[in-house]
C-alpha cells in the first residue's frame, strides 16, 4: 500500500479532481484505491457521488449524519469503520463533511495529534494498492496529519499565472513536517487545466518543468469543461463522458503514474 497526500497549498488548482479522476483510472488498471477526504469542503465526498448513494441533505445538518474521517480523527475511530465503497468498483472512500472544521480546533488538545491519520493507516489492514489523501489548501493540523501519514507528495499544479505562487510555502511545510516523517519527499508534479489556445500555459507549464526537472508527469491535464461538469453528477470523468479530453488525459496519467509507482 503506496500512501499519496495530493497538495498544494494554493486553492483550487484540481487536487479533488485529481484525486477523483486518478484514483477512478488507477481502478481500470486493476489496482484498488481508497480516497481519504480530508477537507471539510468535502468536495472528493460529494463529487464521488457520495450524498446522492446515501440520501444526505447536506444542507441541513451542522453534524455529521454519516461517519465520517471526523471520528476517526477526533473519536479514535478504525478506518475500517468509516471507509465505504464506491459506484465503481475497487474505489473507495473515507467520506469528509463539513464538520471537520472543528476537528481542526478540538485537535490542538489531543496527544499526537499529527500522527492520528498515520496510527490509523498503519492498523487498517484492507489491501489497497494506492491511498489519495485530498487535502484543504490551506496549512493546519488536517493538513499536517496527511502529511505526516503519506509515503510520498504529489503536487497538482495549474498552468496559469501565478502557478509557482505558494510553492516555496508547501516546501517549506514538506521540510518541517520531516521531523516527523523523514522520508516524505514530493515525487510527482501534475500539470493541470492546461489550454492549448494560449501561450500562457506552455510558458508556465516549461517554468514548472523546469523548476521540478524530472518529477513533472509526462502527461498533461487539459482544461476541459466535462471534468468541472462531472462532479455535480456525482461521477468521475471515466464514467460521465469517457470520450473527453479529461477523461483520456487522465487515463494517460494513471498508466504513468502506475508505472512510476508499480
Ligand atoms: N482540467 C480541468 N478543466 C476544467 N475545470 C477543471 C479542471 N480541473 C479542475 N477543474 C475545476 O476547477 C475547480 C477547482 O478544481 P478542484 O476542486 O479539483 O481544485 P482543488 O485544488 O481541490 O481546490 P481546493 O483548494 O478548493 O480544494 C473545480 O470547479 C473543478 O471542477
Ligand atoms: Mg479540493
Amino acid at each position: 500500500m503506496q500512501t499519496f497526500v495530493i497538495a498544494n497549498q494554493k486553492g483550487g488548482v484540481g487536487k479533488t479532481t485529481t484525486a477523483i479522476n486518478l484514483g477512478s483510472a488507477l481502478t481500470h488498471l486493476g489496482k484498488k484505491v481508497l480516497l481519504i477526504d480530508l477537507d471539510p469542503q468535502s468536495n472528493l465526498t460529494s463529487g464521488i457521488g457520495y450524498e446522492k448513494v446515501n440520501k444526505v441533505d447536506w444542507s441541513q445538518s451542522t453534524e455529521s449524519p454519516y461517519p465520517s474521517i471526523y471520528d476517526v480523527l477526533t473519536e479514535n475511530k478504525k478506518l475500517s469503520s468509516v471507509f465505504v465503497p464506491t459506484a465503481i468498483k475497487n474505489l473507495y472512500l473515507v467520506p469528509a463533511h463539513l464538520s471537520l472544521a472543528g476537528a481542526e480546533i478540538e485537535l490542538v488538545s489531543q496527544l499526537a495529534r499529527e500522527s492520528i491519520l498515520r496510527n490509523a493507516l498503519r492498523e487498517f489492514n484492507e489491501p489497497f494498492d494506492y491511498v489519495f489523501i485530498d487535502c484543504p489548501p490551506s496549512l493546519g493540523l488536517l493538513t499536517i496529519n496527511a502529511f505526516v501519514a503519506a509515503d510520498m507528495i504529489i503536487v497538482p499544479i495549474q498552468c496559469e499565472y501565478f502557478a509557482l505562487e505558494g510553492l516555496g510555502q508547501l516546501i517549506e511545510t514538506v521540510r518541517i513536517v520531516k521531523n516527523l516523517n523523514p522520508t516524505l519527499e514530493i515525487k510527482g508534479v501534475i500539470l493541470t487545466m492546461f489550454d492549448s489556445r494560449t501561450k500562457l500555459s506552455a510558458s508556465v507549464a516549461c517554468e514548472i518543468q523546469e523548476f521540478f526537472k524530472g518529477l513533472v508527469f509526462e502527461t498533461i491535464i487539459p482544461r476541459n469543461v466535462k471534468l468541472s461538469e462531472a462532479p455535480s453528477h456525482g461521477k468521475p470523468i471515466d464514467i460521465y463522458d469517457t470520450l473527453s479530453s479529461g477523461a483520456r488525459a487522465y487515463k494517460d496519467l494513471a498508466k504513468e503514474f502506475a508505472k512510476r509507482f508499480s
